[in-house]
C-alpha cells in the first residue's frame, strides 16, 4: 500500500509494507512551542504530551511494532523545579488516563530508565502500566523516563559485574547479545530510525548503544507540531536510504 501526500513542503510517499520494526523520537521542542506562543513552558509540555498519544495511536494504525520515546532525561533534573514538578503532574495525568482507556487502545508499554528517584505513586502507576499491557499484542510503546544512555549501560555492566561476583557468570561470556539483555531494552530490536524535531541534530544522551547503525531524521518542526504528515517525512527519508551495515 503506498499513500501519497501532498504538503507545502514536499509529497512523502510511504510505503507502508515495508515500514521499519522499531522507530525512536526524542520529543524535543516544547517549550520553543510555548515561548512562541506567549504561553508558560508547561503549556508547551501538556502540548508534547497530547501530541505524544495521537503519534502512538497513529503507529499502532499503521502496524508498527515498536515505537520508543524520550520523555525525560537523567540530565533534565538540572531544569527549573517548577518545570521539572509540571512535567511529573503531566507524567501523572497521562498514566492514569492511560491506565482508564487500556482496554480500548490495546496499546503494550514498557518503561526504560532508572526510576528509582520518581515518586513512589509514579512507580506504581508505570508498574500498573506494564502489568496490564503486558500481553496486548500490535506496537509496543517504550516511554523513557529518568533515562540517559550512559546510566543505562553503567547499570547494565553494574548488574552483569553482580552476575560475575554471584558466580551466575564471567567476563568470556559477555559479548554484544548477552550485554544487550543487560539493557533496558531487552528483548527489543535496536532503533532503525531516530527522529529528532525542533532543529536540534544531536542525541542528548538517548539510545547510545542501541542507535550504533540506526538512520537519523532531523526535523525543524517543533514535537507539539511533529504531525501525521511529518511522521509520512521521516518515514519516506527513511526508506530512500541504502542501510549497509558495514558491507557494501
Ligand atoms: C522536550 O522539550 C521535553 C523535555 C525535555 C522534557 P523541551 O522542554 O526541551 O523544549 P525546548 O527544547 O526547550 O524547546
Ligand atoms: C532531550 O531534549 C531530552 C528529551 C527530549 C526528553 P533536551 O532538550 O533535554 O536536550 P538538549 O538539552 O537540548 O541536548
Ligand atoms: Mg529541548
Amino acid at each position: 500500500m503506498f499513500f501519497h501526500k501532498s504538503s507545502k513542503h514536499r509529497s512523502a510517499s510511504v510505503d507502508f509494507a515495508h515500514l521499519p520494526r522499531h522507530i525512536a523520537i526524542i520529543m524535543d521542542g516544547n517549550g520553543r512551542w510555548a515561548k512562541k506562543r506567549g504561553l508558560p513552558r508547561t503549556a508547551g509540555h501538556a502540548a508534547g504530551a497530547e501530541n505524544f498519544r495521537t503519534i502512538a495511536t497513529y503507529c499502532k494504525e499503521i502496524g508498527l511494532e515498536y515505537l520508543t520515546v524520550y520523555a525525560f532525561s537523567t540530565e533534565n533534573w538540572s531544569r527549573p523545579q517548577e518545570e521539572v514538578s509540571a512535567i511529573m503532574g503531566l507524567l501523572k495525568q497521562y498514566l492514569v488516563e492511560a491506565i482508564g482507556k487500556m482496554e480500548r487502545d490495546r496499546v503494550k508499554m514498557k518503561f526504560f530508565g532508572d526510576l528509582s528517584p520518581l515518586s513512589q505513586e509514579l512507580r506504581d502507576l508505570c508498574a500498573q502500566t506494564e502489568e496490564i499491557s503486558r500481553h496486548y499484542e500490535g506496537v509496543q510503546v517504550n516511554i523513557c523516563l529518568n533515562y540517559g544512555g550512559r546510566d543505562e549501560i553503567l547499570r547494565g555492566v553494574r548488574a552483569f559485574a553482580a552476575a560475575c561476583a554471584a558466580g551466575e557468570t564471567a567476563p568470556g561470556f559477555l559479548d554484544e547479545e548477552t550485554f544487550g539483555q543487560y539493557l533496558d531494552s531487552a528483548g527489543v530490536p535496536d532503533p532503525d530510525l531516530v527522529i529528532r524535531p525542533s532543529g536540534e541534530q544531536r542525541l542528548s544522551n538517548f539510545l547510545l548503544w542501541q542507535s550504533a547503525y540506526a538512520e537519523f531524521y532531523f526535523t525543524e518542526a517543533l514535537w507539539p507540531d511533529f504531525s501525521k504528515d511529518e511522521l509520512h517525512r521521516a518515514l519516506a527519508a527513511y526508506q530512500s536510504r541504502s542501510r549497509r551495515f558495514g558491507g557494501v
